[in-house]
């Protein structure tokens, strides 16, 4: 008998058409991993709850509702104030959904019934949220797993499911936390679809704004072009993180754009540009930086950083496959920094030395890339008994373990001038003796470059899911051809 046909997430046009498939092939991965751990009993329940609608401060105005990461992993639910179990031994679902009040109706919309989610998310069974307890109560399950865990890129403890009627239950917190994330970090065959077109979409988002970026414009203008771009061609109502619109010296700041500093500069002639966007489809990710100058023509100087942070990007990417460590990733892109920083006249010395004191984090303090997925810091980068290097530069990288195969990460080395980070170095004897202050004092105020690519990591090596103009001549000429106001991704760099 045929498989029966599977409900498509789709905003029309020619947005991505994901297949609820993508949840189930989750489930049934983590329930695959949870009768692996030791510990998991039968009769587990999986019991997951959804992100909230919640409102700006005390008022009535409600934000714009994201969900949950673990819970869209697993569902795929677009709604608020769900929950989810899945029966571990069966891999059978059940989504509660809240029962809504009249005034729904009347204000929202339409109330559906039970049926349509069962049909909208294919999954096994549907109840109403008031019930949860009951409903979990008839199915007699031994434990109910519910998440708890910490990000370790924020430091925060995710969110455990509780509802009314949780006390009756035998309730393991610490059993599913390390086993989903070990399922989101690597990407299915459906979820890398999914991730090939964010990119394939804030990759063109990012070529039409190298079209259209002159000075005399606003940072904003380019951050609300990448956003309308995103959203009127993608689908895209969300960005996988706040648009870095850095020019001139703000390209130096590692992530500008925020309240504080909202994308308000005027963009100058001579500016160099440093765009970090990426656009996100039914909550799956991208993360791409674009760094050219504002006016479409590198200066000797500009051409020289850009040059140098593509070497290294590009020599890392050959070098990425299975087995390698993503730490000695990072520290090449610092070893071809430096090399590249040796030959421009900045730094001076042998290059064992300056790795030994951490010159490469005095340019590039930030970490090399991070894994990306439903987050665009995804999780997984430091599972129990991978310990984070306590380096200048390596304390910064989300990801400390080996390089696995479905893997998806950005590679986004960068050389900036920061200004304290100079100045301290400066003061440093350890590190000021391979400065050259003479050469050094061109590049103050430069701002800074860096190249964000995303990757899928192959069998043997490296997928390349961004397609944007990368070298300078591709750049340069891709800025001034007003001949070709847009045309579409073709992606000839193998790695
Ligand atoms: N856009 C944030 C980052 O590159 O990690
Ligand atoms: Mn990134
Ligand atoms: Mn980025």
């Amino acid at each position: 008998m045929a498989a029966a046909p599977q409900p498509v997430y789709w905003l029309g046009n020619d947005t991505l058409r994901v297949s609820a498939a993508l949840f189930a092939e989750n489930r049934r991965k983590l329930c695959n991993g949870l009768k692996a751990k030791d510990g998991v009993v039968p009769k587990s329940f999986v019991v997951l709850q959804g992100g909230e609608q919640s409102q700006r401060y005390c008022t009535d105005t409600d934000l714009l509702f994201r969900q949950e990461s673990f819970f869209h992993w697993a569902f795929g639910v677009t709604e608020p104030d769900c929950y989810g179990a899945i029966d571990v031994d069966s891999g059978k679902s059940i989504l509660f959904v809240p029962k809504l009040p009249e005034s729904y109706a009347t204000w929202m919309g339409e109330i559906y019934p039970k049926e349509h989610f069962k049909e909208k998310y294919a999954v096994d069974e549907v109840q109403y949220t008031c019930d949860i307890a009951d409903v979990l109560t008839s199915k007699t399950p031994a434990v109910l797993l519910t998440l708890r865990g910490v990000n370790t890129d924020s430091g925060s403890t995710c969110r455990e499911a509780s509802f009314e009627g949780i006390s009756r239950f035998q309730v393991n917190n610490t059993l599913l936390h390390p086993v989903i994330v070990e399922c989101r970090l690597t990407k299915t065959d459906m979820e890398l679809e999914v991730l090939r077109y964010t990119n394939r979409i804030s990759s063109e988002a990012h070529k039409m704004i190298m079209k259209n970026v002159k000075p005399g414009l606003k940072e904003y203008e380019m951050e609300s072009l990448f956003q309308h771009y995103c959203y009127t061609k993608g689908g895209m109502r969300h960005t996988s993180y706040i648009c870095i619109c850095g020019t001139g010296n703000n390209s130096s700041v590692l992530h500008y754009g925020h309240a504080g500093f909202p994308n308000d500069k005027t963009i100058v002639d001579g500016d160099m540009c440093l765009f970090d966007m990426g656009g996100e489809y039914y909550c799956y990710s991208s993360d791409i930086t674009c760094s050219f100058p504002a006016n479409g023509k590198f200066t000797p100087d500009q051409r020289a950083i850009y040059n140098a942070v593509l070497k290294s990007s590009r020599t890392v990417m050959a070098a990425i496959k299975p087995g390698v460590k993503w730490t000695e990733m990072h520290r090449l892109a610092d070893r071809v920094h430096l090399e590249e920083l040796v030959k421009i006249g900045i730094l001076t010395g042998n290059l064992e030395d300056m790795m030994r004191v951490h010159m490469g984090s005095v340019f590039m303090p930030h970490g090399l890339g991070h894994l990306l997925g439903i987050d665009v810091h995804d999780v997984g980068g430091y599972p129990e008994g991978v310990e984070r290097i306590d380096e200048p530069g390596l304390r910064s990288l989300r990801m400390g373990r080996l390089v696995e195969e479905r893997m998806v990460l950005t590679v986004e080395p960068g050389i900036y001038f920061i200004n304290h980070l100079l100045n301290e170095a400066l003061a440093n004897p350890a590190q000021s003796c391979f400065i050259n202050n003479q050469v050094l004092a061109r590049f103050r105020g430069f701002g800074g470059v860096r190249i964000e690519d995303d990757i899928a990591v192959t069998a043997n090596g490296v997928e390349l899911l961004t397609c944007v103009p990368r070298t300078v001549e591709e750049i340069e000429a891709y800025m001034s051809d007003s001949a070709k106001p847009f045309s579409p991704v073709v992606n000839s760099e193998k790695f």
